[in-house]
């Protein structure tokens, strides 16, 4: 979803080349998906703009001249309110031409604002909900005289959910607010940042503040430094300098040809670091979550399959049954929702809107929050009432992979921990690691020749039984996101229960068939297809002659399985990509941390 980034340079010596410096900042914030860009500089007494829409990787230098403005704003637009056009990118500026703005989030009462402006004069050239925000500014503006007085008072009329940076011609600073979509602070040895994203400044800094709800930022140039402060409801709060644990070079490619071939490889890394937990902590979680009268996991997309998958691990290792909903449903399930409730949120970013909102929902009607994050300090992070931490590191390909191992990590040791078996789990799993890493290796020239059997066809079926099922939904939802091409995930029993109709000759039909307790009723399933001409493909270690293609996945100790099968199902879907031109990094219309409802 959009990004923002903004940079105000400490002084003018050791200023650094703020275009160079917004472009690379902008470039590393484009993995959270977006269609058009822009940038905006303070210099001469005037507000510049450029902006287009497309690609930032090809632009090298804009040669504005702005190397020497000490203040710039800049944004990735994931369009929502108007099409993708180059006056709906960002920044927007206000009649007068004085006052810049980049946005992300939702302007929920735009329309009524957006007809008093009128009433007032003003004219709008865009149709985006952001565009009011610049005019509102430059309405309060005309009372006061004060870039500073005017933007706090112009977004206590605004509502929704959003992070907004302005700028002001006559203003030696950059003005903030926070209210439902995230805001960083980077404070760089020449400067300081904003952005919706700490990959943005990762290779400047490593020191933070992270914004919360209701709270404006203001940076401020005076004689030699910057002066910042931070108000929440017209009180100055201090806020605590937080260290960013994760490194720059891990959101680099590092030679590969992709973020996700890079990321499904280091898959066995990123599981070690999933295992370094504190075993008293996840005692201490576990026994809540056994205590608890209820239990309901809420996510959304990969995440909620990651759930899924902790529901059968915690039913089958601690005999605990709980719930699974999906984020953008939960609220209206709040009814049943209570003090005696306890909520586990899982999500990669910790920014999702939808599991935002129903943890908000939950909250209110007294229910505990545990979540199961990636990113530290995220919103859902400080939101919770504890966090178990994924350690996956930055993940920059919009398709989840390494991200939704380590959730499956985590919800292995917290089920064992369950039977206070948390060891046992940490070096079996410290195993497999070592296990899947060969698997990979084996494995990709066979899933890239299998891939390029089936590149062409439009639709796949996946099929699993028990815990697999949600293996087969999530290896669908990977091969639509990146391949465009239509693909199911289901129980196989299910299938015959009207999918089946949709089985033609040659058709892809992909079965998880692990040799656990579900293997013989998968296979089953597997043959009703084949004896209507599907192209059957197993991922098994145990070979039948129902598949016509086999993918090859180790044998290991029945319940976890699904910690094995992951990473063909994600490379099966990356060569299908490949093999079809695509990018599958960046997948058209999607957005890696999705910010709004
Ligand atoms: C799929 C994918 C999405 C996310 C979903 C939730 O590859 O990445 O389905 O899983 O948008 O995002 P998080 O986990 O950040 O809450």
């Amino acid at each position: 979803m959009c990004g923002i980034v903004a940079y105000i340079s400490r002084d003018l010596e050791k200023r650094d080349k703020i275009e160079d410096m917004l472009i690379s900042s902008l470039r590393r914030l484009t993995y959270r998906g977006y269609d058009s860009w822009g940038i905006g500089f303070k210099g001469n007494n005037k507000i510049h703009i450029i902006k287009n829409v497309g690609d930032i990787e090809n632009v090298n230098k804009l040669n504005l001249g702005f190397e020497n403005s000490l203040i710039g704003i800049a944004h990735t637009r994931w369009a929502t309110h108007g099409g993708v056009t180059k006056i709906n990118a960002h920044p927007h500026l206000c009649c007068k031409k004085e006052i810049a703005v980049v946005h992300n989030g939702i302007i929920e009462n735009y329309k009524e604002l957006k007809e008093e402006l009128i009433k007032n004069g003003h004219s709008f050239i865009s149709e985006t909900d952001t565009e009011v925000i610049p005019h509102l500014i430059e309405e309060k503006y005309k009372l006061c005289n004060n870039f500073e007085i005017a933007f706090k008072e112009a977004i206590k009329e605004l509502k929704g959910s959003f992070a907004i940076v302005a700028i002001h011609k006559d203003f030696d600073g950059i003005a903030c607010y926070r209210n439902g979509a995230p805001l960083v602070i980077g404070i760089s040895s020449n400067g300081y940042f904003v952005s919706s994203d700490v990959v943005a400044f990762l290779n400047y800094t490593k020191k933070a503040i992270y914004l919360d709800d209701e709270e404006v930022a203001i940076l401020k140039r005076n004689e030699r430094d910057i002066e910042l402060k931070i108000w929440k409801n017209e009180k100055e709060v201090k806020k605590e300098i937080k260290e960013i644990s994760w490194n720059f070079e891990e959101a680099t490619k590092l030679g590969y040809k992709h973020f996700m071939i890079k990321e499904i490889i280091e898959q066995p890394e990123s599981i070690r670091n999933a295992l370094m937990q504190n075993e008293k902590e996840m005692l201490e979680v576990a026994m809540e979550i056994l205590r608890a009268k209820q239990v309901i996991f809420t996510a959304c997309g990969t995440s909620r399959y990651a759930a899924i998958i902790g529901r059968y691990l915690f039913s089958k290792v601690a005999r605990k049954f709980c719930d699974v909903i999906m984020a953008s449903e939960f609220h209206y399930f709040s009814d049943s929702v209570d003090k005696d409730t306890l909520v586990i949120a899982v999500s990669q970013s910790g920014e999702t809107a939808d599991v935002l909102f129903g943890i908000k929902k939950a909250k209110e009607n007294g229910a505990k929050i545990f979540s199961i994050v990636n990113v530290m300090n995220s919103t859902l992070a400080r939101l919770s009432d504890k966090v178990i931490y994924t350690n996956a590191g930055p993940e920059i390909c919009v398709a989840a992979t390494k991200s939704f191992t380590n959730q499956l990590v985590v919800l292995y040791l917290l089920a064992y921990s369950m039977v206070n078996k948390f060891e046992e789990a940490r070096s079996n799993i410290r195993k497999i690691a070592e296990i899947i890493k060969k698997s990979i290796e084996e494995n990709n020239k066979n899933i890239e020749e299998i891939a390029r059997k089936v590149k062409d066809k439009d639709h796949f079926y996946y099929i699993g039984r028990g815990i697999n099922f949600a293996m087969a939904n999530e290896g669908a939802l990977k091969l639509k996101e990146i391949s465009y091409i239509h693909a199911e995930g289901m129980p196989a029993g299910e299938l015959k229960h009207g999918t089946i109709a949709l089985i033609e000759k040659n058709t892809p039909v992909v079965v998880i068939a692990p040799k656990d307790y579900t293997y013989y009723e998968t296979l089953s399933n597997a043959m009703e297809t084949k004896a209507r001409g599907a192209f059957v493909i197993g991922v098994t270690d145990y070979a039948h002659d129902v598949f016509d293609a086999i993918i090859e996945i180790p044998k290991v100790e029945e319940i976890f399985y699904p910690l094995v099968t992951i990473a063909p199902l994600q490379l099966l879907s990356y060569y299908v990509a490949v093999e079809r031109g695509l990018n599958p990094d960046k997948p058209r219309n999607l957005a890696k941390s999705v910010t709004v409802k």
